[in-house]
This record gives C-alpha cells, sequence and structure tokens, in this order.
C-alpha cells in the first residue's frame, strides 16, 4: 500500500513559480497521489484575482486536480462575500474547522474536514486558519481557537478513517506544539509563515 502526498502552500497567486510547481506535480503525481493547499494560494494583489472574484486562483488548483485546500488568511482578505463566493464555487474542497460568518454561522461551500479515499485508505483532512483579531469584524468573519477546533473535529470523526492529516494555516510555531500535544494526527502540513522545511520532521 503506497499513498503519495503533494503539497504546497502560501502561493500568494505568484503564477509564474505555480507554473513550475503545476509541471513538477504533473510529473511526480500517480494513481496514489492526493495534492493539497494549505492556503493563502489566493492573493487579492493580484488583478487576474480581482477581475474573478478570486475564481482564477481557484481554476489553477483544478488544472492540476488539487484534491483540497485550508482557508488562509488571504483568502479572507477580499472580504467575506468573495470568501464564501469562491468556496460555493469551487471544485476543490475548501476547508477550515474554526471559520464563521460573523454572526457565528457556517459559511456556505466551507467544509470543516473531508475524508479522500485513495490507495484504499480513508484520509481525513482538517485544518484551522489564523485568527485574524482586529480584521476578523471588517472582513466580516468570526474565527475560533484553533487547538479546541481541532480537537472537535477529531473527535466528531474518530473511527471513521484510516490516517489523518492537519493540513493547517496557523504557522510552524503552533503546529510544533500540536503535534506535540495530538496523538491521533498522523501528519501536519503546515503554513502560514513561509518557513522551509527541506525535509520532514518525524
Ligand atoms: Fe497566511
Amino acid at each position: 500500500m503506497k499513498l503519495k502526498i503533494i503539497h504546497t502552500n502560501d502561493v500568494h497567486s505568484h503564477f509564474g513559480a505555480f507554473k513550475r510547481a503545476a509541471s513538477l506535480i504533473k510529473e511526480y503525481k500517480d494513481e496514489n497521489t492526493i495534492i493539497l493547499d494549505g492556503g493563502d494560494f489566493a492573493d487579492f494583489k493580484s488583478i487576474e484575482l480581482q477581475g474573478t472574484r478570486g475564481m482564477a486562483a481557484v481554476e489553477l488548483l483544478q488544472s492540476v486536480e488539487y484534491d483540497a485546500l485550508t482557508i488562509g488568511n488571504n483568502e479572507m482578505f477580499n472580504g467575506f462575500d468573495t470568501l464564501e463566493y469562491m468556496a460555493e464555487n469551487s471544485p476543490v474542497p475548501f476547508i477550515s474547522n474554526n471559520l464563521y460568518r460573523k454572526d457565528k454561522e457556517l459559511i456556505s461551500g466551507v467544509k470543516t474536514s473531508v475524508i479522500l479515499e485513495k490507495s484504499g485508505l480513508r484520509i481525513f483532512i482538517t485544518g484551522a486558519s489564523p485568527d485574524l483579531q482586529g480584521f476578523n469584524d471588517g472582513l466580516g468573519v468570526h474565527i475560533t481557537d484553533y487547538k479546541n477546533a481541532i480537537r472537535k473535529e477529531l473527535e466528531r470523526h474518530r473511527g471513521t478513517y484510516d490516517v489523518c492529516i492537519l493540513l493547517n494555516h496557523v504557522g510552524t510555531v503552533s503546529d510544533e506544539e500540536l503535534a506535540n500535544e495530538l496523538d491521533e494526527v498522523d501528519i501536519i502540513l503546515s503554513a502560514h509563515d513561509h518557513r522551509l522545511f527541506t525535509h520532514g520532521r518525524l
């Protein structure tokens, strides 16, 4: 049994760099591969995103057949309406287990987790978004404590999966803490602070 995971994060709408990443993904991808993005793939400094309400970035991920992504802060930076529009229209699932509308209701199109089936395995994927504190209100979102949200989501799905991946956008320092605290998580894919890990840590 073999499972290959290809992961990107913090692409920030760098289309030139993504073109190279897309070529590599297509080269390495096989029938046992899942492709994930840890958030901040969309950056609204890009005019292409402004003109398409973010869908240009989603279409890039779709073109390489991503399986899921976690919502980072940059996916929120054009305001709640754009975020919801992207999540509702994306064929790639938008994940966040701690992100809500300002009125604390669920955001249409956003999933708290997904279970993918690949190589005969049930692969559970969840992730949290960063708290933007003073910006939350103006962006139209409510963000809860990520540790509680992750624990709750793991509890809710305990026993329903074979492999657990935390695809997180709260930064590598927080993820190192979580790695020590959460026994049921098999793999943490980190993002947000652009820290390079040339090798995975065990
Ligand atoms: Fe970020």
